[in-house]
């Protein structure tokens, strides 16, 4: 099984991409670090220890960045994820509290413990695994790949033209985290737009004998309003659970091509875009020697059947 460490800002897709992890054989999950982004850092951890302790799982959660590398967390996304980041669903309180260390020190000292094999998978700002590359500029050598759910490729951003909201909330450290010589899959919009949750599957969580699914299908409400708004259908984006089945495997990236990717942090219209070159690709092309970032342009198959079914399944021996 791949040793994982998760880093989020949960978010209500957050949830979905949790659920689905714990549910994943493939995987075991060895710590989580929670970051400002969908809502500041300590709700965000919270929310993951609620969550965690309603589906029956018990996994350290670390407290990361409360601000962006440049200071100044903006507030979270209440119209998109809620108030409370999970759409007003009340988790029974776990009582569980964050451990001591920061994210960045726990990702650093899972990779010290699993050198080579340590996947990283990174859902919200990157702020944390910036912090981590500070801590121990030697990390990229360690961990096995990073898997970012990040960026628009060919697409417009959802945050600005061109950003997306990971990048966009602290594209400082977006900069630096592509840039180091780590192998990234990153998961744009291109892909994670395309793939969607609809009032059936809602509604086939809100009948799960799992509270945590049920919790997760109730979170949806919120998600879905703002995406009315998108697609004009009830219905929500995938974007953290397709992140996370391509780190799972339960579904496989058919175009990914290693390619040069930089991050705009300049202070002009297009900060936080993700500048993705594709100008190869038009001589059919694939990967580009010496890139160490491939970006998820396709995947098979759909996502949300896959989804489904790992989050109907119980969690954990019953
Ligand atoms: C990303 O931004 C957040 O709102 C979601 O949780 C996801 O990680 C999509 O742009
Ligand atoms: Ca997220």
């Amino acid at each position: 099984t791949i040793p994982v460490y998760l880093d989020c800002d949960t978010g209500i897709d957050d949830s979905l991409a949790l659920l689905y992890l714990l549910h994943s054989p493939e995987i075991r999950l060895l710590g989580i670090g929670a970051v400002h982004g969908n809502i500041d850092a300590e709700t965000a951890a919270r929310n993951t220890l609620d969550l965690l302790a309603l589906a029956g799982a018990d996994v350290p959660v670390a407290i990361g960045a409360r601000d962006p590398r440049a200071g100044g967390y903006a507030g979270g996304a209440p119209h998109v994820h809620g108030v409370d980041g999970i759409g007003g669903v009340a988790l029974p309180p776990s009582g569980r509290a964050a451990v001591a260390e920061s994210a960045a020190e726990m990702l650093v000292r899972l990779a010290a413990e699993h050198p080579g094999e340590l996947e990283v998978l990174a859902v919200g700002p990157l702020t944390n695994l910036a912090a981590a590359l500070d801590l121990d500029p030697d990390l990229p050598t360690k961990v096995r790949r990073v898997v970012v759910m990040g960026g628009a490729a060919r697409t417009s951003g959802n945050v600005s033209a061109v950003s997306e909201a990971n990048i966009h909330n602290d594209p400082e450290a977006a900069a630096l985290v592509v840039a180091a010589p780590w192998p990234i899959v990153l998961v744009p919009l291109d892909v994670t737009m395309a793939h969607r949750f609809t009032e059936a599957d809602q509604a086939a969580l809100a009948a799960s004998a799992d509270p945590a699914a049920r919790a997760v299908g109730a979170m949806l409400d919120q998600y879905f309003t703002f995406y009315q708004g998108v697609y004009g259908v009830r219905g929500c984006a995938l974007h953290d659970p397709l992140a996370a089945a391509l780190l799972v495997g339960g579904i496989t990236a058919t175009h990914a091509p290693a390619v040069p990717v930089v991050v705009d942090d300049t202070h002009g219209p297009g900060r936080g875009q993700t500048l993705v070159d594709l100008r190869h690709q038009r001589s059919g092309e694939t990967d580009v020697p010496g890139a160490h970032v491939r970006v998820v342009l396709d995947i098979d198959p759909p996502l949300a059947p896959h989804l489904r079914e790992r989050l109907l399944a119980r969690y954990g021996p019953s």
